[in-house]
This record gives C-alpha cells, sequence and structure tokens, in this order.
C-alpha cells in the first residue's frame, strides 16, 4: 500500500523528503511538477512522479488503483495570489480539485485523506479587538467574519465538503489549516509569507541590501509563521494518527511563535548581522493585504494532542536552516 502525495511544490516536496526518509511507499502527483526544486530536496531517482491533473478523475482513479493508494495527503491546489488572478480557475482547481480527491477516495476505499487548508480562513474574523488565541473551532458570525477572500473561501468549503464526506459516506478526513508556510523553493514561491521571507533573506545570502517596499510583503501584527519541514510533518502525523485520537478533524499547524514584522527584522538582523535593511513602505494592515491586521496567534493545542504535531524550527532555527539550503542551491535560482 502507498500514500499519493497531491502537489510536489513547497510543501509536497518536504513531504516527500520525509516519506522518503522514512522508507515509505509514496508517489507525488503534480500537473506540472516543479522536478529542478524537487532535485533540491529529494534524490529524484528515489522518488516516483506522476503527472496528473486533479480536474481529471481518469488520471485520479487510475493512479490510485495502479499505485495501491490507501492514504492521501492533499496539497496541490491554487494559493492566494494565483486565485486572486484567476479567481475562476482557482474555484475550479480548488473545490472540484478536492470533490474529485474526496469522491475517488470513497469509490476506492482510501483509508485517510489529510486536506491542507489554511489559518486565513479566520482573516475575515479576527479584527484587532479579538479577545483570544484563535482555535480551530473559533466562534464566527457566519456573513460578518466570512473569509475576505475567494481563496480562503475555497478551503472552507473544501473543509466543509470533507467533514460531509466522512460523516455521510466515511471518509476518513482530516484536515490542517496551515499558518504562514516559508522554506526551501526554486523560483518565486506561490505562497505570499514565502516570498516576505525571501525578500530578505535571498539578497542578505547574496550580500546585498534588501529593500522592503511591497505592500504585501510586510503587515502589522503578527503571524504565525511555519516552516515548511514543520508543515511537512504535521501533514505526516495527521495522516498516521490513530482514528481513535481523532476527534476534532480540523487542526492548526504554526509554528508555535507570534511573531511581528519588527521580530522578522530583528532575526535576519541576529543571523546576518552585516545586512542592510531599508523600510521604504511597511504596511500597518493585516498581511498579503488582509484588512485586519492579526493580534492574537493561533491555538495549536489540539493539534499537538489529538495529531501528536508539536513544532520543531522556532523562526530563527527555521530561518538558519532555509539559509543553508539557499548557500547550497542559490546559482540554481533564475
Ligand atoms: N504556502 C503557504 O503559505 C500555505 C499556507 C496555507 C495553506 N497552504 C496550502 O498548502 C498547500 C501546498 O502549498 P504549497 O506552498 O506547497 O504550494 P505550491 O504552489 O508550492 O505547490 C502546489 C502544487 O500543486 C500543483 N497543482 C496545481 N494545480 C494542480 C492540478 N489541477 N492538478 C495537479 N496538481 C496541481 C502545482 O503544480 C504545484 O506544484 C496548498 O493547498 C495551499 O493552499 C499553503
Amino acid at each position: 500500500m502507498a500514500i499519493l502525495v497531491t502537489g510536489g511544490g513547497m510543501v509536497g516536496s518536504q513531504i516527500a523528503a520525509q516519506l522518503l526518509e522514512r522508507g515509505d511507499k509514496f508517489l507525488l502527483f503534480d500537473a506540472a511538477p516543479p522536478l529542478h526544486h524537487l532535485s533540491t530536496v529529494v534524490d529524484p531517482g528515489k522518488v516516483k512522479i506522476v503527472r496528473g491533473d486533479l480536474l481529471s478523475m481518469p488520471d485520479l482513479i487510475h493512479t490510485i488503483r495502479k499505485e495501491g493508494i490507501d492514504r492521501i495527503i492533499h496539497t496541490a491546489g491554487m494559493l492566494l495570489s494565483g486565485v486572486r488572478e484567476r479567481p475562476y480557475d482557482g474555484i475550479n482547481v480548488n473545490i472540484m480539485g478536492t470533490a474529485n480527491v474526496l469522491e475517488a477516495a470513497r469509490l476506492e476505499g482510501v483509508k485517510r485523506v489529510v486536506f491542507t487548508s489554511t489559518g486565513l480562513v479566520s482573516f475575515g474574523a479576527v479584527d484587532p479587538a479579538w479577545p483570544e488565541p484563535v482555535e480551530p473551532d473559533f466562534q464566527m458570525k457566519m456573513l460578518t467574519h466570512r473569509p475576505k477572500a475567494v481563496y480562503p473561501v475555497t478551503k472552507f468549503a473544501c473543509e466543509y465538503i470533507g467533514l460531509c464526506y466522512h460523516q455521510l459516506y466515511n471518509v476518513d478526513f482530516v484536515t490542517v489549516r496551515l499558518g504562514s508556510v516559508f522554506g526551501p523553493f526554486l523560483g518565486t514561491a506561490s505562497s505570499i509569507p514565502g516570498r516576505t521571507i525571501d525578500q530578505f533573506i535571498r539578497p542578505a545570502i547574496a550580500g546585498k541590501k534588501v529593500v522592503v517596499e511591497d505592500p504585501l510583503l510586510s503587515y502589522g501584527g503578527g503571524a504565525d509563521y511555519v516552516y515548511s519541514k514543520d508543515t511537512a510533518r504535521a501533514c505526516i502525523c495527521a495522516c498516521d494518527a490513530a482514528p481513535e485520537k481523532i476527534k476534532a478533524r480540523v487542526y492548526t499547524v504554526s509554528g508555535g511563535q507570534f511573531v511581528t514584522f519588527q521580530d522578522l527584522i530583528d532575526t535576519v538582523k541576529k543571523i546576518f548581522p552585516k545586512v542592510e535593511i531599508e523600510l521604504k513602505h511597511v504596511s500597518k494592515t493585516g498581511a498579503a493585504g488582509f484588512p485586519y491586521p492579526n493580534t492574537q496567534p493561533k491555538d495549536i493545542s489540539r493539534s499537538r494532542d489529538e495529531i501528536g504535531y508539536v513544532p520543531e524550527y522556532p523562526l530563527e532555527r527555521a530561518l538558519k536552516d532555509y539559509a543553508e539550503w539557499l548557500e547550497k542551491y542559490q546559482r540554481m535560482i533564475v
């Protein structure tokens, strides 16, 4: 039996590296596998990669049958910026793509489906007066607190559809709501948090000046960063967790620290004491252009209790690890 990992990007590639290390049987399923990037994270000769589209039910069913898939970790999809630019495609890929994964899992008797959602589902809710850390089952006013972008709406829809597939059709569906993911990616990261970190680390490594000027890549309040290696581990924890431990089915995954933009700058300066940073524009609103700054961290205690996820990469350790990877591969980045 084998695990199907949809998506071989920033998160999927790290899942592949960790599954390979454990000796698990698995394969990556991606419509456009980023092969150059993958070659910096895993030995491509040891990883089976299938070029397939989430929107093609035959691609999914064929792969599940042929490879004897019994669990799926579903990371493929479009992220915030992509969905902002192409909302219709984002709705199609994220919602119909996930519906296909769930339906294929139901038809083929797959044991578990782990879905990667986003902490942004609460971004419309968490206004500056939010009183406490945000737990996965946060109290939400259905209309005023609805997510304020199409991307998190697609993720919310998938969470609800998946929970119905569990309740009505016995598909063992588990969601991990990822915080602000960053980490190795050869090329421009799809994620805004990935690019927020890159605007510091890539010039710092190259001995160049850092200029902060893109309004989307700074923020007021705090951010729940999570290193891609922790994210991958959380997905694998959710895939492995004993069924009797799983109660909530929706788990928040962050690095366990609430990081202000100034904290981020201070940590970068600690690692690269000589770096020069010019702040041309620092946004005071929420990350990625959202209206509210985040004033409360995410509560990750349920993830620890039910799926056994505990972050291993606090910001400084994560940035150092990422910098090591960049040192090695920066010449391949065009
Ligand atoms: N990176 C973040 O900050 C972040 C935060 C929260 C949640 N997430 C979620 O985590 C998951 C993984 O994120 P990532 O950073 O690895 O993204 P990524 O863009 O690096 O990787 C996504 C992969 O999905 C593939 N893909 C897209 N459409 C497809 C389709 N129709 N069929 C098959 N493959 C397709 C792409 O080719 C890409 O390789 C996503 O679902 C994302 O929404 C990411």
